[in-house]
């Protein structure tokens, strides 16, 4: 019987358990015999793979992170290592992959099929949502979630005292979970890579709210911007404020898969499954408008991820 092994890679997203849970089962539903292969690329060199079986998979759906791990692997990169791969799944009678991660991932899987003709299904996860192509990455949601209960949480803080409170949230080039967050958090600042600011309009703005009885701020700040720091001390000197920073970090990539991060998943997982066995050999499975098909890799990473306009809009109020 043929082999799909199933593999997580690059940064943990939450949603990536299910989406583990359910290729194993629509894999075997489809007739094929489902692998695992542990700590990502790294434990496809270094034979970590092993068949799977519905117990396998039990128990593993609530849980954050990835129970299979994860790897940024370097000796990927390297033919000799891809080669010693290619032999691990050889040997299995394994001639098809689904990975869920980021875009490094499927480009690292796009090359080995280059070499050895190993077909692939790329499953999007990244908290970041900077993916091309598709309109939502797993991971997301959760993230998303875990940032609001944080930001009402010191809002509680915020409104107890008369302050200024700045959050970083993270996203490594892209501004998505900050616009997002500072729009459901009802945040008077956001600074995202994409959204123009202008500090002294924000200065006039938020004096003339502390004219008119404003007690107390949050600003969101995208990591990518690297401007919490300097935004805690600006507004502290601008606006007369005591400012407090808080850098939300990896407590956003953790905690249980929201149910949005559940179901996408397993319709992730499920277009990953179809499009192998309809005999695809290098797509990545998007979302776009409601609907979830596969896009040739190289077109994926060939385009540039865009933001949602319409996010830019609603927020451009919240740099000026
Ligand atoms: O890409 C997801 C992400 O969480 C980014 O938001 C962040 O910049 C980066 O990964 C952090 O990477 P690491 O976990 O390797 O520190």
């Amino acid at each position: 019987m043929e082999g799909i092994a199933i593999m997580t890679s690059g940064g943990d997203a939450a949603g990536m358990n299910p989406a583990v849970k359910c290729a194993v089962e629509y894999t075997i539903k489809k007739g094929f015999k489902p692998y695992l292969v542990r700590n990502g690329l790294r434990g496809l060199i270094d034979d970590k793979i092993s068949e799977a079986t519905r117990a396998d998979v039990s128990g593993i759906l609530h849980r954050g992170g990835t129970v299979l791990r994860s790897s940024r692997s370097t000796r990927f990169f390297e033919y000799e290592h891809r080669k010693t791969a290619y032999e691990n799944l050889q040997k299995r009678n394994i001639n098809k992959l689904i990975i869920i991660g980021g875009d490094g991932s499927f480009n690292a899987l796009n090359q080995f099929y280059e070499d050895f003709k190993v077909p692939f299904a790329g499953i999007p996860a990244t908290i970041d949502n900077d993916i091309p192509g598709t309109d939502y990455c797993l991971g997301v949601d959760t993230a998303l979630n875990v940032i609001r209960e944080s930001v009402d949480s010191i809002r509680d803080t915020a409104t107890s005292f008369n302050r200024a409170f700045v959050i970083e949230t993270m996203g490594r080039h892209c501004g998505y979970l900050a616009m997002t967050s500072a729009l459901s958090s009802g945040a008077e600042i956001c600074i995202a890579p994409e959204l123009e600011y202008d500090l002294d309009s924000i200065c006039k703005r938020l004096k003339e709210d502390c004219a008119n009885g404003r007690e107390y701020i949050i600003a969101i700040a995208a990591e990518g911007t690297n401007m919490a720091e300097y935004l805690t001390r600006w507004i502290q000197m601008n606006l007369d404020m005591d400012t407090r920073l808080t850098v939300l970090g990896h407590v956003q990539r953790g905690g249980s898969p929201t149910v949005r991060d559940r179901i996408m998943a397993y319709k992730f997982a499920v277009a990953a499954v179809d499009s192998l066995a309809a005999g695809n050999t290098n797509e990545i499975m998007i979302y776009k408008e409601g609907e979830f098909t596969g896009m040739p890799v190289h077109e994926v990473a060939g385009s540039k991820y865009k933001i949602d306009p319409d996010l830019i809009k609603l927020s451009a109020h919240l740099g000026k």
